[in-house]
């Protein structure tokens, strides 16, 4: 009989597969290349190409409307990555920005030693599903989930391991028991996942902060850091942003920029970056009120997540066992990558931890007077941030399939969502002669005003379709003889692959239906 570690093993060869895939094809059609490729590159670092640029431009911008414009009570900001280096004290990320380090002395790889230690209680749950799925299949329409889980004694066991593993964990970390982290990754018998060797060293912290300077001469510079979250850029901009805007208290302030951070380990491809981008909403709210915040926002960010159509059972929520020095409630988004659940986005219940402590190092005061409550108070927030570049992962890989057709052919394609594919439409002229060229070139001429098309005029229609199918674009509008006599053209769907006979005149608005953000969004 095969074991689970079998099907184990095979599930995630085939998803490595599919994530080698995914890499490969960002380079081949324009999404993403390895920064300064001709030096070799840059560990951790990527340039958004050609398509990539747009699609994250996408991204963004459909955030941005779900969050600013959807919301009358919240704003938007675009604050310096270079900030005061108090700010950085304030925040605690000076002190406690660390992530725990383990080094093996054979293979001298880096990992995260809390990274190492939660891949083991995953493997734990996988064990439980593997129970699950194969009680569902023996007793069939009859299978009741929750009972079987609640009652299994091997599931049982799993779970209460794995919760114990976390558990311990989670309490080493909170008390800087760094010895007791080693203890565990030994007991557990933790391997090197690519060598199997278990020679570890001892488990060491490591600020996460890239530090620069500021000023002309090395006598007179300032130490600054390239800020590692965009979120203090709201903080210290609070009152300013609430005076100015008349802001009455719940109100929320957006933002969207770079963010660094000098990962232990980034290895999985742009999951996890040195240089990335974030998308970030801190929420000022009543004191006492933040659970009911925390509980909106929650349902809010998983409904936008939902709105784009990559599928109910790739999400799910985790709800933190070691909290942030700031949080007093915090959960992860987690999306179904390629390399299984990660999480996407954050959402955290802060506490008038940051504002407190701005006022503390910067001597003003950072309160809101509530008119109805007649009194003034540091206000709480509710934060959710995202990463635009996993975001973007999620996407992209969710999108790229490979599909069988009637004649046994295999066509790759990029289903984006519409609303983010980076080109709308490609305009192709049937043959290079009798006047389509002109046809097609002004077709775009008209749509270029509303939407990102392009015209295409090499190889074979066939191959163009194709090509325009693995890149993303969503419409493919070709002009033939007939277009000539009355001026209509065929639009092909990239996803069923039909056409439709429809007039020239009707090709914008056609698109423009299936852009529509109010359709999205709601
Ligand atoms: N202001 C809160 C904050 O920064 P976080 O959980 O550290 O919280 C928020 O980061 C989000 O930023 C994550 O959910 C993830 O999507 C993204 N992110 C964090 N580190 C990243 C990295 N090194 N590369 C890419 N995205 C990252």
């Amino acid at each position: 009989m095969l074991s689970w570690r079998f099907f184990y093993f095979c599930a995630m060869a085939k998803n490595e597969d599919q994530f080698k895939k995914v890499i490969s094809h960002a380079k081949e059609y324009g999404y993403i290349f390895g920064s300064s490729e001709i030096y070799d590159g840059l560990s951790a670092v990527y340039d958004y190409a050609q398509n990539g640029v747009e699609l994250k431009n996408n991204i963004r911008e459909y955030w941005w409307r779900s969050m600013v414009y959807m919301h009358q009570n919240i704003v938007g900001i675009d604050a310096a990555i270079l900030m005061h280096p108090t700010t950085w004290k304030a925040s605690g990320h000076v002190d406690a920005f660390n992530d725990p380090l383990i080094d093996n002395k054979d293979s001298k790889k880096r990992y995260r030693a809390d990274v190492l230690i939660e891949d083991y209680a995953e493997k734990l749950n996988i064990k439980a599903k593997k129970e699950i799925e194969k009680a569902r299949k023996r007793f069939g329409d009859s299978f009741d989930e929750e009972q079987f889980v609640s009652t299994n004694p091997r599931v049982l066991k799993y779970h209460s391991q794995q919760r114990e593993v976390l558990e311990r964990m989670a309490r080493s970390l909170e008390t800087e028991n760094l010895t007791d982290v080693k203890a565990l990754i030994e007991e557990l018998g933790i391997a090197d996942p690519e060598t199997g060797s278990k020679n570890w060293t001892e488990v060491r912290q490591f600020n996460l902060m890239f530090g620069t300077k500021l000023g002309a001469s090395a006598e007179s510079a300032t130490d600054l850091y390239l800020r590692p979250e965009t979120a203090q850029g709201i903080f210290v901009n609070f009152l300013n942003v609430q005076k100015t805007g008349r802001m009455k208290i719940p109100f929320g302030i957006a933002q969207t920029g770079k963010a660094f951070r000098n990962e232990i380990v980034a290895r999985q491809f742009i999951f996890r970056m040195r240089e990335f981008e974030q998308m970030e909403m801190q929420f000022f709210v009543r004191p006492g009120e933040e659970m009911k915040w925390y509980e909106y926002w929650k349902e809010t960010r998983l409904k936008w997540h939902l709105s784009l159509g990559l599928g109910e059972e790739n999400y799910r929520f985790h709800d933190h066992e070691k909290l942030a020095h700031y949080a007093n409630a915090a959960t992860d988004i987690e999306f179904n990558f390629p390399f299984g659940f990660k999480e996407l986005e954050g959402i955290h219940s802060r506490t008038d931890f940051d504002l407190k402590a701005h006022e503390e190092y910067s001597g003003k005061k950072l309160q809101f007077f509530d008119p109805e409550m007649n009194e003034s108070y540091v206000p709480y927030v509710v934060e959710t941030s995202i990463g635009l570049d996993r975001m973007f992962l999620a996407v992209l890989s969710n999108s790229l399939q490979e599909e069988e057709l009637e004649d046994g052919s295999t066509r790759t394609l990029l289903r984006l969502p519409n609303i983010l594919a980076p080109v709308k439409a490609a305009v192709l002229p049937l043959v290079k002669k009798d006047g389509l060229q002109e046809i097609a070139q002004e077709i775009v001429d008209t749509l270029k005003w509303d939407h990102n098309v392009i015209y295409d005029e090499k190889d074979a229609v066939g191959r163009r379709y194709r090509r325009q199918d693995a890149a993303g674009t969503p419409f493919c509008i070709t002009v033939d003889h007939q277009t000539k006599e009355d001026s209509t053209v065929t639009i092909r769907f990239r996803d069923s692959m039909e056409q439709e006979r429809i007039p020239i005149s009707e090709i914008s608005e056609k698109i423009k239906k299936s852009l529509s953000y109010k359709e999205w969004l709601q």
